[in-house]
């Protein structure tokens, strides 16, 4: 349906008399004639964060750990191989000349070396997870001088060999690249690459790495296409990335420079992930960013899947609960540039200095970047004055660019407070709300935004998640008493699209065996991904958000937590249709009539989608992935009323095509 045709449903309900029936307490009444105010097309959205191996180890789908030798510990991820190598044969060299943010390399010298006598062995992260019958990508960049082959083996955890080529190096003084690809005979979940050396010289290795053929687009040191495929699937409306507290860093030295993470991969300066070190009962001493993925990739991966991209900057802050260390305001104009740049590197034409870096990575087109964060979880007087300075010096290069504010770590309390009052009165655009909290918060702060002013400024849900244990526990689980909490509020931002214009929920992604914080949306292991029940009652959220707020009430009240019950309805001006969200979180089934207010004529079938589960406790698992999953089914209405049951502890999206 075109969006003329589009408008005219919209003026039509508006237009039709209301529909009389007899007033009944027991109706639930949706008025589909009033739409009470317009959904954002881009409202559900997704938070990347590289937390929990999302990136490398995750998304990114290199194989390789620790392929420059740049981590902290040079080999770590790596072990040293052969039964003739001595002392001094193998050893790490650090020079800037060439490649400055690059600056490691191994030099192996091996002398008259055959399999067996010299060679390299890469873990890969938690392993290396491989397909049978997949062509996987060996490269590395390399100078010789002497002779050398390589034996490129990939193999299990028992040294069974799954794949093998032989690479023929060529004498250079200078750095170059060479790679070959082989197959895997098996689906293994940890292999493992090995490199033997066979020959005599000196022989400088960097940039070793292995990469899958079946990545996201087919687009050769891509991203894990089964993970991309879940994002895809919630159709979302926006991406938000790097995160997060990534953004802030543990201190000035380690939070998130775009500029380092575009260009050639061999130049962009790996740094530790400040997920590394965060929390002492899951120190991860091997999470570092490659930056394989960076900006680009991040506002490519937006476009690919059709959202609007939302980069966060860092505002001359760390990480408050870090090191919380603030730029000096007379030193922040590099951080405000960045942030300019940015822009111009998102929209500049191809003959602006960043317009041209995004062309010579591939994308001439803009990227359309509309609006940007400007820090993450800051607060206090202190980010006032920094993000004053950043929104003007904005403003004044792009009038009308949307800028994200932060109002800190917690929806409530002195520090939520200031800045919400702060942020108001510089009449700031959005204002970023993070929750992490039990579910009962999430049950009872379902009617939150039905008192937040109209006017000024909107409201974007930038992380949430129902925390079953406590914020951020290790024992947080994804079950779903969780979700169905989740479902329950969020049918409260929807109903109030109007204030809240945006929403996501965090962290996005976690490595089964590389975590660092729970609960979280998809979970994954080397080759194995699933969708928890929150990533179920995202989906829904977001592939039925309809174009417009419809008034649904009980008892002239809005059903936010009566009876147990939580709703929400929308109209889909495109499908002509009633999106009715109903959440029934206790553990009796309930009937009540639904009645369509306002419509000529209803379609006598309609599509249900059902999410539930009897267990409160219930998960999702590798072995069980649809344990809480949706189900569809095609309803019969007879009429503008209809009798609907809500079973015990459900989330039930109705979709009923109206005139
Ligand atoms: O989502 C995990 C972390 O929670 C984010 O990095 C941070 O913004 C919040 O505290």
């Amino acid at each position: 349906m075109n969006l003329f045709a589009a408008k005219r449903i919209v003026l039509a309900a508006i237009a039709t008399s209301l529909y009389c029936l007899p007033a009944n307490s027991q109706d639930i009444i949706v008025k589909a004639n009033r739409p009470v105010a317009t959904i954002q097309p881009h409202m559900w959205g997704i938070f990347f964060e590289d937390i929990n191996m999302g990136a490398d180890g995750g998304i990114y789908a290199e194989l390789v750990k620790n392929r420059s030798f740049e981590f902290f510990k040079p080999l770590m991820g790596w072990k040293v191989q052969g039964k003739k190598v001595k002392e001094g044969d193998v050893t790490v060299l650090h020079q800037e000349k060439e490649k400055p943010s690059n600056p490691r390399f191994l030099r192996l010298k091996p002398k008259q070396a055959v399999v067996g006598d010299m060679g390299l062995l890469n873990e890969g992260f938690r392993g290396m997870g491989v397909k049978k019958g997949l062509r996987y990508d060996f490269s590395l960049q390399y100078r010789l001088t002497g002779t050398a082959k390589l034996h490129v083996i990939l193999e299990d955890s028992s040294s069974e060999v799954l794949g093998r080529a032989e690479l023929p190096l060529t004498t250079s003084a200078a750095w170059s690249t060479k790679g070959i690809s082989f197959e895997s005979s098996a689906t293994v979940l940890k292999a493992r690459l090995k490199i033997w050396v066979e020959g005599d010289g000196v022989l400088d290795m960097d940039m070793v790495s292995l990469f899958p053929t079946d990545t996201w687009k087919s687009r050769p040191g891509g991203m894990r296409s089964d993970m991309i495929q879940w994002l895809a699937d919630m159709k979302p409306g926006f991406v938000r990335f790097p995160g997060g507290c990534i953004v802030e860093g543990f201190d000035l030295a380690n939070r998130y420079r775009w500029k380092n993470t575009i260009g050639p991969v061999d130049q962009r300066q790996l740094i530790m992930n400040r997920w590394n070190i965060e929390f002492a009962h899951r120190l991860t001493p091997d999470y570092f960013q490659s930056f394989g993925l960076g900006f680009f990739e991040y506002f490519q991966l937006s476009e690919d899947i059709g959202a609007e991209p939302l980069p966060i900057v860092n505002c001359g802050m760390a990480c408050q609960y870090n090191s919380a260390e603030f730029a000096s305001l007379d030193e922040l104009d590099p951080y405000i540039q960045d942030a300019l740049d940015l822009i111009e590197f998102a929209n500049g034409d191809v003959t602006t200095v960043w317009g041209k870096v995004r062309a010579d990575m591939g994308h001439p087109a803009p990227f359309n970047l509309k609006m940007m964060g400007i820090g993450n979880e800051n607060w206090g007087p202190q980010y006032i004055e920094r993000l004053k300075l950043f929104t003007d010096a904005i403003l004044k290069k792009y009038p009308g660019f949307k800028i994200v504010n932060s109002s800190g770590t917690d929806p409530e309390g002195e520090r939520f407070n200031y800045l919400d009052k702060e942020l108001r009165n510089m009449n700031a655009s959005i204002i970023d709300e993070h929750y992490y909290r039990r579910p009962e918060w999430f049950l009872q702060n379902a009617s939150r935004y039905d008192q937040y002013p109209r006017e000024g400024s909107k409201i974007f849900a930038g992380e949430y998640a129902a925390q079953t244990d406590r914020g951020a526990s290790p024992n947080n689980t994804n079950n779903w008493r969780g979700a169905i909490a989740e479902a329950a509020f969020m049918t409260g931002l929807e109903r109030n699209a109007g204030v809240v214009e945006m929403a996501s929920y965090a962290p996005l992604f976690a490595h089964a065996e590389g975590w660092q914080w729970k609960p979280d949306l998809i979970w994954v292991n080397n080759l194995q991904s699933y969708g928890t029940p929150n990533y179920y009652v995202q989906k829904l959220f977001a592939t039925n958000k309809g174009t417009h707020v419809l008034s649904i009430l009980f008892n002239n009240e809005t059903l936010a937590g009566k009876d147990s019950l939580y709703a929400s309805a929308a109209l889909d001006s495109i499908a002509g249709e009633v999106v009715i969200k109903l959440v029934n979180v206790s553990s009796r089934s309930v009937i009540k009539p639904i009645v369509l207010e306002g419509v000529k004529k209803v379609d006598q079938r309609g599509k249900l989608i059902l999410l539930r589960h009897d267990v409160p406790e219930a998960e999702n698992s590798f072995e069980q992935p649809l344990n809480v999953a949706p189900a569809e089914k095609e309803i019969k209405i007879t009429g503008k009323k209809i009798q609907f049951e809500m079973p015990a502890r459900s989330f039930s999206v109705l979709r009923i095509k109206v005139r």
